[in-house]
């Protein structure tokens, strides 16, 4: 397979290490290992007896049980553990697709969500967001655009980089255009549990739909992005299998302290979760107030889920400039939309890091110094 660069994660690679600050992770705060072992007692007792030998393919059953009960209905045989939502996206297009297969996917999006189906030889179609619109889904289009080679719906709630969450009427929709025509819907959930208000929750695609596979990971909501421990959930049991045996030519199994840490974590799911939203919506209040002071030359539509948004540069300047000077200066990481393959007048901005205060004040300085 021959595949194109992935432009976010090579941006990544060459300043996240080394910049200041970064205001444009998608992922939570993280922990230390001596955080994640406060969380119970006796853990660090439990951590020393972790045997470290190969582990369980499709993951440790204790992890998968905790896993299932993310979801309504979904068992622990129904669940597949590979390292990061990343393995996962790439095994299930590696084995759902084939050349030709026509493939619609929400935009824009996390690169693999579209790369990999390109690079399998896929049509691919864009179903194209705009803020315009409130980053508002276009079902008509969904449903004019669905051939009969359409083998699969690519959906993203809450999303990257927007933070767009649909509506509970128009996510169904999607399910019942997915169900009449017979398509597969991968449902990438990697930002599932950062709803503001809860009523807003959507339910999991392998909850509502035979065909419908769902991803989800430690990285995002729950800020273990270093586990590397992500996930499938689907009721399809013929997809299922292929999907495990696919595995065995990537990563096999997963690493066994990184399963520990996940159970230790999920079992302690909404302490986790709570410190995360928190720390959103601090961030949340003082972006609105950045916002408003600088909306003649920013224009954001406020999210209302995840760790991240997509606002817009008024400025007559292209977007990746703007990020480089801006780094440059003030040793501030934001994401040029150039990344995301979507125009020159976005940028990705994160915040759910407990130094957003101090990243957003060094911006606030340079708007202040240049446009002020
Ligand atoms: C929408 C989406 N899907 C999948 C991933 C991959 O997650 P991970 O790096 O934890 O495997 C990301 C990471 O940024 C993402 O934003």
């Amino acid at each position: 397979m021959r595949i194109k660069d992935f432009k976010l994660e090579e941006y990544f690679a060459k300043y996240e290490f080394t910049v200041e600050y970064s205001l444009c992770s998608s992922d939570c705060e993280s922990f230390s290992v001596e955080e994640l072992l406060t969380l119970e007692k006796d853990s660090l007792g439990e951590l020393k007896k972790v045997w470290l030998g190969y582990t369980e393919s499709l993951g440790n059953p204790l992890l998968r049980e905790e896993i299932s009960k993310l979801y309504s209905d979904i068992k622990p045989e129904e669940i597949n553990v590979f390292s990061g939502a990343q393995e996962g996206i790439f095994v299930f297009m590696n084995v759902l697709l084939k050349k030709g297969d026509h493939v619609i996917v929400q935009y824009p999006a996390y690169q693999s969500l579209y790369e990999i189906a390109n690079a399998i030889g896929c049509k691919v179609t864009k179903w194209i967001m705009s803020d315009e619109n409130n980053w508002e889904l276009d079902l008509k289009f969904l449903e004019s655009n669905i051939q009969n080679s359409t083998k699969c719906i690519v959906v993203n709630f809450p999303h990257n980089p927007t933070g767009y969450l649909i509506s509970k009427e128009n996510y169904e929709k999607i399910f019942k255009i997915a169900k009449e025509n017979d398509i597969y819907v991968l449902s990438d959930e990697v930002y599932k549990f950062l709803e503001y208000k809860k009523a807003d929750r959507l339910p999991s695609a392998c909850d509502l739909y035979e065909k419908g596979i769902s991803i989800n990971v430690m990285s995002k909501a729950f800020g273990l992005a270093g586990l590397r421990i992500g996930w499938i959930a689907t009721k399809n049991k013929a997809l299922f299998k292929k999907i495990a045996s696919f595995k065995n030519y990537t990563t096999i199994c997963n690493s066994a302290l990184s399963e520990f840490f996940s159970i230790l974590a999920l079992r302690n799911k909404d302490k986790i979760i709570n410190r995360n939203l928190d720390i959103i919506n601090k961030n949340l209040n003082l972006l609105d107030k950045f916002f408003e002071k600088y909306c003649k030359y920013v224009a954001w539509v406020r999210p209302k889920a995840g760790s991240i948004a997509f606002p817009r540069l008024l400025i007559e300047q292209d977007i990746e400039e703007f990020c480089l000077d801006l780094l440059e200066k003030k040793g501030v990481l934001l994401m040029p939309s150039t990344k995301f393959d979507y125009g020159t007048s976005h940028f990705r901005i994160g915040f759910g890091r407990k130094n957003l205060p101090d990243a957003l004040q060094h911006f606030d300085n340079y708007m202040t110094e240049n446009y002020g």
